[in-house]
């Protein structure tokens, strides 16, 4: 990992397409720092996953630029997916596996595998093969996984859809040790009880914009922007042709 710190991301007039050119991430210009838990919520098809991809480097955009304050930064970030793809390994091989590709060297690998399997509860499954994990355990393997990387930031995508309130729970726990070990955390999430646990900031997408951007409390007190007020209220968001929000993406800070 490089020792300089790689925040703030910047986000400068992204656009990013699909297929028959139709936008899906729409004119994004944002600045993440270190330090606050950055939690984007909005409907289905919003976009969020894209724009994760987007910052993770996972995609290119179409136009804009994504841009990291220091270079090597692919080095120093790690994304765990909504559902993790794990080797024909073992748990331990798993997290092996993603240290040797960041060229940690062998001697050292032993601890941190041991470290991250007690952090997340799964000393005891370090041998079991990945792939018959419970769901929940996958997803901390994934966590592991990652965490064993030591990132500066950590982008989760839907971290705890389809798990139980008892290993959301445990995720969420997980989560906040990783921040608190002074890793950014820039995450997805359906559950708006977990946005406001977790969230410092809030970005709230629909249809490829982002509609606001705000510190957490403000944002969940009183949404400025009227689709996140809909959204908050667990109201169904219709979006009538040409009645799209014309304001501008507001970033109360
Ligand atoms: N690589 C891609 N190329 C083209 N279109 C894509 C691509 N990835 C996603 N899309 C489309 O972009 C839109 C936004 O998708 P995205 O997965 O980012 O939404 P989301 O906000 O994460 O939704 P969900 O809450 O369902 O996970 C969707 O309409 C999707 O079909
Ligand atoms: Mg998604």
């Amino acid at each position: 990992m490089s020792t300089s710190s790689i925040l703030p991301l910047k986000l400068d007039a992204v656009w990013f397409r699909g297929r028959a050119d139709i936008p899906l991430i729409k004119d994004f210009s944002i600045e993440l720092g270190a330090g606050p838990r950055t939690v984007i919520i909005g409907p289905n098809g919003a976009g969020k996953s894209l724009l994760l991809r987007l910052c993770h480097g996972l995609l290119e955009p179409s136009q804009g630029s994504v841009q990291w304050t220091a270079p090597n930064a692919a080095k120093a970030q790690a994304m765990v997916f909504q559902r993790p793809v794990m080797l024909r390994r073992s748990a331990r091989a798993n997290i092996d596996y993603a240290l040797s590709l960041h060229h940690i060297p062998r001697a050292e690998r032993a601890d941190i595998i041991e470290d991250v399997l007690d952090k997340t509860g799964l000393s005891r499954h370090a041998d079991t093969p990945a792939r018959v994990l419970s769901f929940g355990e996958q997803q901390r393997l994934a966590i592991a996984r990652a965490w064993a990387l030591k990132p500066q930031v950590l982008f989760l995508d839907e971290p705890t859809a389809s798990l139980d309130p008892s290993a959301t729970h445990q995720i969420e726990e997980l989560i906040d040790a990783i921040h608190g070990q002074g890793t950014k955390i820039v995450m997805t999430t359906h559950d708006l009880g977990q946005a406001k646990r977790l969230g410092d900031e809030v970005l709230f997408l629909h249809r490829g914009r982002l509609l606001e951007y705000a510190p957490a409390d403000e944002f969940f007190a009183k949404p400025q922007n009227d689709l996140a007020q809909a959204f908050v209220k667990g109201e169904l968001l219709w979006w009538k042709r040409g009645e799209g929000p014309r304001r501008d993406p507001k970033h109360s800070r």
